[in-house]
């Protein structure tokens, strides 16, 4: 699996760049931090970032162990080998969504009183760390304010804002935030380097596009392309549901509301990814409609749609999204917003 075979092992593998560098700087400061608070969409790297952290201060041939003048964990040694495998007794991962009440974080607690047995900290990596019990949080809050020399904890989180602001003013923060397209660009092509694949940039630009700014979604539906042997552009496109997509826009162009739902019958029989359709539709839409105010020539966006039709056509579009969720049949929304939008025209 891909996902798991290009984690990234150490700080220079990180693709977000400015996690990386916070993440050195941290590194290499006189101070390690006690406690760590990492928040950000799934996928963006905290738990990667957390290990690599653990194999950083415990690794047995870096800056750290003055053998080295590099921090970078060495992915050799016994302790950075054991922490990758997660078989490590000196870092603990725990899911605070199954672990959350006062009794597991004393359990918790109660481990950081213990020595390391072969590393220099005791890490303890708290993922999902805002399911834990307020109980919870008042027991850890403790530990935070005075940590033991040897303990350090990592505390990661999709929802920063449910972490009590008493646990995290007492956290080192760094934000994962949502993964930059270009920074996805940049994993899929050291992948694909790594693979000895090569893609034009189009190809790239559509995964990453296409993967919720996720670096984990992204490298899924590239090792999901490759093992389905789909590599050309068009295949993609339908891959992903978007097949016959500038079709369509001829079609709503033209005003034939019959072809343009006998389309959409069509897509759903398919299998069309209707999310993503109306997604990639909104995107269009929002740069036609910004070519028509000049900021945007792109010759691509030039459309017969005057701008109040292209604004009501967005409306009727987030209003279909929104309702995918709860519709029965996939294909409902977007019809009903077709009707509608060639009723406004009349
Ligand atoms: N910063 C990153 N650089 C490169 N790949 C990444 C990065 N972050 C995540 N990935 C990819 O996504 C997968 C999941 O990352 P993970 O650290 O578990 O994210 P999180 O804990 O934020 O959900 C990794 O195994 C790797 O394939
Ligand atoms: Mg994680
Ligand atoms: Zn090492």
């Amino acid at each position: 699996m891909f996902y798991l075979k290009y984690r990234p092992k150490k700080i220079s593998e990180i693709d977000n760049s400015s996690v990386r560098d916070v993440l050195r700087k941290v590194l290499e400061s006189k101070n390690i931090p006690h406690a760590l608070l990492f928040t950000g969409q799934k996928g963006t790297g905290k738990t990667s970032a957390a290990r690599i952290f653990a194999k950083t201060v415990n690794c047995l041939n870096n800056k750290f162990k003055e053998s080295s003048l590099s921090i970078e964990p060495c992915n050799q040694c016994s302790n950075c080998l054991s922490i990758d495998k997660s078989t490590s007794i000196d870092v603990l991962e725990i899911d605070a969504a199954s672990n959350r009440g006062i009794e597991e974080i004393k359990n918790l607690i109660r481990k950081t009183a213990f020595l390391p047995m072969r590393a220099r900290f005791r890490v303890f990596i708290i993922d999902e760390a805002h399911m834990i019990t307020n109980e919870g949080f008042n027991a850890l809050l403790k530990t935070l304010e005075e940590p033991p020399e040897t303990a350090i904890f990592i505390l990661a989180t999709t929802n920063p804002e449910k972490i009590p602001t008493t646990i995290a003013s007492r956290c080192v923060k760094i934000n994962f935030g949502k993964a930059k397209k270009d920074d996805i660009i940049l994993m899929l092509k050291r992948i694909a380097a790594n693979e000895g694949l090569e893609f034009n940039e189009d190809f790239f630009t559509l995964i990453a596009n296409s993967s919720e700014n996720s670096f984990r979604d992204a490298t899924k539906l590239f090792e999901e392309l490759i093992i389905q042997k789909i590599t050309k552009l068009e295949e993609v496109e339908r891959f992903l549901g978007l097949k016959g997509k500038n079709n369509f826009r001829k079609l709503i162009e033209k005003n034939d509301i019959k072809a343009a739902l006998s389309w959409i019958e069509q897509f759903a029989q398919e299998g069309g990814n209707f999310k993503n359709l109306i997604e990639q539709m909104l995107d269009e839409l929002r740069l036609m409609l910004l070519a028509k105010k000049g900021l945007n020539r792109e010759n691509e966006y030039q459309t017969s749609l005057t701008t109040e039709q292209i604004v009501s056509l967005i409306k009727l579009l987030m209003e279909a999204y929104q309702n995918l969720r709860i519709s029965p049949i996939e294909s409902l929304p977007l019809e009903i917003a077709i009707v509608e939008f060639y009723n406004i025209r009349k």
